[in-house]
């Protein structure tokens, strides 16, 4: 019944009916390490040169923004790829007016997939400037629902401190299209414990030349569980992609698909459950024995999970732990192994990324076991980020909504199809999307955002 009605739905008549009652087709979103093709504007509303110093050391050419403070409305002549706000150094609600006179024409030229992203400072003192900053939060989220054909909006929030060099690795994530999915988010960045090497400055890389693509993880290695299919296999994908050497790990089962990956992207597999109770001990000997004692892991992304999905009036005491063990308990048992120092650990340096889910966020019904993990990998993020920050490792979560995997093909279609709409996008989002936002953690660029929780949902109606 459920693949009748799907086929229905998805039939050139299907698709004609669903158009007459709203659904239209979404639009096909920029994806990759593409800049908009259009102008980017750039606002400075306080005379903040942040967002613009960035913008410079990324390359970007920036135009200057029309803005809605005569009698007419002013119109770009064109349309305009992306608007960057600095709205750093904004402090009275007055102010705000000069938000809404650099949006609004910028919002009514922004092409299709084009960007809003604001700028802010993360702490600031008095109540006025709290209410300011957190107006922004309300001004971005809005802005995202309002927006079309595929643009989105989101707010970066910089603590003291932050440099350009800090900054650029998010503002370019923000404004190419591997940030496709992200949408009405705002998190934080902060100054970096070390500075941060411009390309070619760092040792771990190889040289690189102009027309290659970039390559910000050459010479690291990243391991990646849960890598056989779906999201993980996108992960490792993406890794490789920007140059890492990727440790694919899969339970035994999936050993086949798993060992195809790991040839395709020239890493090795581990088939290994992720729940043993000496993972991370294998984890680590694996990256030893086969890259050398002196070799240590760049990036581990705790990626295989699973739903036991029942209300918990009918959760028995086995889909509870299965649950939990895969997506919680055996994150929390794998990571102090790589940070002990042994050979084949985690270096000082790296990356640990988590997949939390909007399900722990907003809570799903028949979800209580896997919303429990999921909100626990938010608070073993928030817990271990500042432990780590010593040591230079980040250690941050992608909060994914509906992708489309094996995994959300298992919800029966009409509630599939609610999942997949009820976001600012209109449709679900490709596991490459969840990739990409890890890729962006993963970029040794991106050393000052720690403690983050990335929503990857095209700002799905649930949770906050
Ligand atoms: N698909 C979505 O919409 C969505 C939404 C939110 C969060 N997530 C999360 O993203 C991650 C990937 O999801 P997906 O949709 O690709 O799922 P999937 O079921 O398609 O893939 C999960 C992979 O994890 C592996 N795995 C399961 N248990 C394991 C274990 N004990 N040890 C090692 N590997 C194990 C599986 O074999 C499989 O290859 C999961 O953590 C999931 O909870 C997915």
């Amino acid at each position: 019944m459920a693949g009748l009605l799907e086929r229905a739905f998805t039939s050139r008549a299907g698709k004609a009916l669903a158009g007459r009652f709203g659904l239209a087709e979404p639009p096909v979103l920029r994806r990759g390490r593409v800049l908009p093709d259009e102008p980017v504007v750039l606002a400075s509303l306080a005379n903040s040169t942040l967002a613009g110093d960035t913008l410079e050391l990324l390359g970007v050419v920036s135009a200057v923004p029309l803005r809605d403070d005569d009698a007419e409305l002013p119109a770009y002549p064109d349309r305009i790829g992306a608007i960057v706000v600095d709205a750093c150094g904004l402090r009275e609600v007055r102010q705000l007016e000069g938000l809404r006179a650099v949006l609004r024409p910028a919002v009514r030229a922004l092409a299709g997939s084009g960007r809003v992203v604001l700028v802010a400072d993360a702490e600031v003192t008095g109540v006025e400037a709290n209410a300011v900053r957190q107006a922004l939060d309300g001004i971005n989220r809005t802005v995202g629902k309002e927006l079309r054909h595929g643009a989105t909006a989101n707010l970066v929030y910089v603590a003291q401190g932050t440099a350009a060099p800090d900054l650029a690795s998010t503002l370019s994530f923000l404004l190419e299209g591997r940030s496709a999915f992200v949408d009405g988010q705002s998190w934080t960045v902060s100054p970096a414990r070390d500075p941060i090497p411009e390309p070619g400055q760092d040792e771990q890389r190889a040289p690189q030349r102009h027309d290659e693509p970039p390559a910000p993880l050459a010479g690291r290695i990243v391991v990646v569980t849960g890598a056989a299919r779906g999201i993980g296999a996108q992960i490792a994908t993406v890794a490789a992609r920007d140059g890492a050497t990727v440790v694919c790990v899969d339970i035994p089962a999936a050993g086949e698909s798993l060992a195809a990956l790991a040839n395709r992207l020239h890493g090795t597999a581990l088939q290994l459950d992720v729940t043993a109770p000496d993972a991370g001990e294998r984890i680590a000997a694996h990256v030893a024995t086969r890259y050398g004692a002196d070799a240590c892991i760049h990036g581990i992304v705790h990626n295989a999970g699973i739903t036991r999905d029942k209300q918990l009036a009918n959760t028995d005491a086995q889909r509870w732990a299965q649950v939990l063990e895969v997506n919680l308990a055996a994150e929390l048992r794998i990571n102090p192994v790589l940070l002990e120092g042994r050979p084949g650990g985690l270096a000082d340096g790296g990356r640990i990324v988590a997949i939390a889910s909007t399900s722990g966020i907003a809570g799903n019904r028949g979800q209580a076991n896997y919303a429990a993990s999921k909100a626990g990998v938010v608070g073993l993020v928030r817990a271990e980020a500042p432990q780590l920050a010593a040591r230079g490792i980040t250690v941050n979560a992608v909060a994914p909504g509906f992708i489309e995997t094996d995994m959300t093909a298992k919800i029966p279609f009409v509630q599939r199809e609610v999942f997949r709409r009820t976001n600012s996008l209109g449709q679900g989002g490709q596991p490459v999307d969840v990739a990409e936002t890890i890729g962006y953690f993963l970029d040794p660029a991106s050393a000052g955002v720690t403690g983050q929780v990335v929503r990857v949902c095209g700002q799905n109606l649930v949770g906050q």
